[in-house]
C-alpha cells in the first residue's frame, strides 16, 4: 500500500497549488489528480451538489488504488468533507483557511479573508472563526470571477487585476494587514495580488501546512513511499483535456 499514489482534487487547477507544496516535501510520492473542471466553480453552487461532486470523485480515486486523498478545494472541503470522513474508509486532508495562523500575525488586529461565496457561508468556517480569531476582526471577502480567470488561464490580464482590485480594495481601506487566500486558486494570483496591496500586507495559505499534514498522515499510518525515483502525477479532468494539459504543464513544470 505505501506504493500506492496520494489522491488529490478540486473543482479545477486549484489544487496543483497544493500538490506542489505535496512534491516539494514528499517528492518520493506519485499523485492521481483530479480537475473537476466540467463543474467549476463549486463556489455558486447548493452543498448538495458539491458533496455528490466529492464523492464521486472520491470512488473514482479509491477505485484507482489511492492510499489518502486531498480535498485540495476550501469550498469542497467545507461543504463535504464530515461526509466523505463518514462515508468511506480513508484518511482525508482538507483544506482550512489560515485564519488562526492570521489572527496571530496581524499587528492591525484586522484580518481579510479572500474566498468562496461558498466557503464563507459554510457552518465550519463560522466554527474556525469563532474559535481561532481571537480579538481580531475578520472580515471576508467573497471573489465571484477570480476562479474562472485562473481556470482560463488569465492570471495577469487587466480583467484579473481589476477583479483582484476590487476585491481587495474594502480588505486593505478597513485596516487589514493580514490577507488570507482561503481558495486554492488563489495562490496562483500570489504576485498580482501582492502587487496591488503593497508590500506591507502579508498574503497566507494553507498548501505548506496541509503538505505536512499529509506527511504525518503517511507516518502515522507507515505509508510514506520508500521508492528512490521522482514521484509522478497522474492528471484527470472532467473538463477540457487540451486547455487541462495547457494549463498544469504551467502551473506545475
Ligand atoms: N479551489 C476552490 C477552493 O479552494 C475553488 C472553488 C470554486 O470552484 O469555486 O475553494
Amino acid at each position: 500500500m505505501s506504493a500506492a499514489p496520494i489522491g488529490i482534487f478540486d473543482s479545477g487547477v486549484g489544487g496543483i497549488s497544493v500538490l506542489r507544496e505535496i512534491h516539494r516535501l514528499l517528492p518520493a510520492e506519485d499523485a492521481i489528480y483530479y480537475a473537476d473542471s466540467g463543474h467549476c466553480p463549486y463556489g455558486g453552487k447548493p452543498r448538495q451538489e458539491i458533496v455528490a461532486r466529492a464523492s464521486t470523485i472520491t470512488e473514482f480515486l479509491l477505485a484507482r488504488g489511492a492510499k489518502l486523498i486531498v480535498v485540495a478545494c476550501n469550498t469542497a472541503t467545507i461543504a463535504a468533507v464530515e461526509h466523505l470522513r463518514a462515508t468511506y474508509p480513508s484518511p482525508f486532508v482538507g483544506m482550512e483557511p489560515a485564519v488562526k495562523p492570521a489572527a496571530a500575525l496581524t499587528r492591525s488586529g484586522v484580518v481579510g479573508v479572500l474566498a468562496t461565496g461558498a466557503a464563507l457561508a459554510g457552518e465550519k468556517f463560522h466554527r474556525l472563526v469563532a474559535q481561532h480569531a481571537g480579538g481580531v476582526r475578520v472580515i471576508t471577502q467573497p471573489c465571484p470571477g477570480l476562479v474562472e480567470q485562473v481556470e482560463a488561464g488569465e492570471i495577469d490580464t487587466p480583467r484579473t487585476l481589476d477583479l483582484i482590485r476590487q476585491y481587495t480594495a474594502p480588505l486593505v481601506a478597513a485596516g487589514a494587514d493580514v490577507l488570507v487566500l482561503g481558495c486554492t486558486h488563489y495562490p496562483f494570483l500570489r504576485p498580482q495580488i501582492q502587487a496591488v496591496v503593497g508590500p506591507q500586507v502579508r498574503l497566507l495559505d494553507t498548501g505548506e501546512a496541509v503538505a505536512r499534514q499529509v506527511r504525518r498522515l503517511l507516518e502515522r499510518d507507515a505509508l510514506l513511499n520508500p521508492q528512490q525515483r521522482q514521484g509522478r502525477v497522474e492528471w484527470h479532468t472532467s473538463g477540457d483535456p487540451a486547455l487541462f494539459e495547457r494549463l498544469h504543464r504551467r502551473l506545475m513544470p
